[in-house]
């Protein structure tokens, strides 16, 4: 199904819904919904590396907007990826098939971190600007705004010293135990290089911005609290009131109060994170986002309805609800069970309590 523009001159709803205001129905986008499960995606992707793709801002805009075009999501994510703050950093990446990215020169001692410089942001991510502004005048015809973002200073981190993916950051885990100094070094400077960062995005128009500590929740309490928080938190501070922030960090349910003590404008919950709980303890003047189990798409119809129907209360009485995954769409996903659930969500009745206000 191809969605084209709308007429009406409405707030979009993600905005509405990020004010926490009731909305006729909740808004969706899917976490990496701009990707490789697409078949569009892929036939761009048999011609062009990943690399070629982001710093191309046609083709980055393209494929922006291919999620909208196709399934008419209430929100455009910008295509690009967390890892290109890196480049600030001197440091570069690729994607290799079957292993993921690959960082070069990855990080081993403190004196690899004290040779780290910080290079001007504006002009090295050029380029994530430009497809922001091209991104930008495309959606305007759909009405339909764009979300940036950013990776948080510790899964940035974690993938310099890592070199790559990894399940366990055991790299990453001894680095901060043997040199916690130049670790916080490092946090510091990727901190201060995603400030730059989230300016550039904001300056560009995004309306939001997607905040991805996807590796801290495999740290400790403590080492959470040490070596991922305090990041987080000089991003929320900085940007609380210039740009509503979205956090998110996969297995966070057991450090949700933590982000929630943040006070973030949205919080985008893990699948494993009791919605129904949340969506009541949560204050309801932080959004809340998610939390889909990204393997339910990969099953049955029946059973994807019938894990919509579970968020029914959650949709007709909270306010401030957007509909999302867990965490990132997977390559397999059927585009056709994408297409269900963003129709369910057209289709659902209105919220129970007064739109007016
Ligand atoms: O959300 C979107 O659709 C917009 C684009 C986007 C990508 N990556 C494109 C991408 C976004 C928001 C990201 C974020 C990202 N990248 C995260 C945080 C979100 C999460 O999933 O936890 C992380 C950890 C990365 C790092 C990364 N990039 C990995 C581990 C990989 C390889 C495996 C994978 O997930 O695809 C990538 C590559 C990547 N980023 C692809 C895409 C479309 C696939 C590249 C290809 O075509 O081969």
């Amino acid at each position: 199904m191809t969605h084209t523009s709308s007429v009406s001159l409405k707030t979009p709803l993600l905005l509405e819904a990020i004010h926490c205001k009731p909305t006729p129905r909740p808004p969706i986008w899917m976490m990496r919904q701009a990707g490789r499960y697409l078949p569009e995606y892929q036939k761009l992707r048999q011609h062009h590396e990943f690399q070629h793709l982001i710093k191309h801002p046609d083709l980055a805009c393209e494929i922006t907007l291919q999620p909208i075009q196709r399934f008419g999501m209430d929100a455009a994510i910008l295509f690009s990826d967390i890892l290109v703050i890196i480049e600030a950093l001197g440091l570069s990446f690729r994607f290799e098939e079957k292993v993921g990215p690959i960082i070069e020169p990855c990080l081993h001692t403190r004196q690899d971190i004290d040779k780290l410089k910080l290079l001007p942001v504006d002009q090295v991510l050029d380029y994530v600007k430009n497809a922001i502004l091209l991104s930008l005048d495309t959606l305007k015809s759909y009405q339909t705004p764009l979300i940036g973002f950013a990776g948080a200073p510790f899964t940035i981190a974690s993938y310099m010293i890592e070199g790559g993916s990894s399940k366990t950051l055991e790299k990453t885990k001894r680095f901060m135990a043997t040199y916690p100094k130049a670790m916080h070094r490092l946090l510091q400077l990727i901190s201060t290089a995603t400030l730059d960062y989230l300016n550039l995005q904001v300056k560009a128009g995004v309306s939001m911005i997607q905040l991805f500590d996807t590796w801290a929740g495999l740290l400790s309490w403590e080492d959470f609290n040490t070596f991922a928080l305090p990041y987080i938190q000089q991003l929320v501070g900085q940007y609380r009131d210039k740009i509503p922030i979205a956090l998110f960090c996969k297995y966070s349910h057991a450090y949700l109060p933590l982000l929630q003590a943040l006070n973030p404008r949205i919080l985008s919950l893990d699948w494993q994170s009791n919605l129904e709980q949340m969506a009541s303890s949560i204050p309801t003047h932080i959004a809340i986002q998610g939390n889909l189990d990204p393997i339910d798409l990969l099953c049955p119809i029946q059973h994807i309805k019938a894990r919509l129907t579970k968020l029914l209360p959650i949709i007709q009485h909270r306010p401030g609800y957007i509909l999302n995954l867990g965490h990132g769409i997977l390559p397999s996903t059927p585009v056709d069970h994408v297409q269900y659930v963003v129709d369910w969500v057209h289709s659902t009745p209105s919220m129970k309590i007064s739109c007016q206000d």
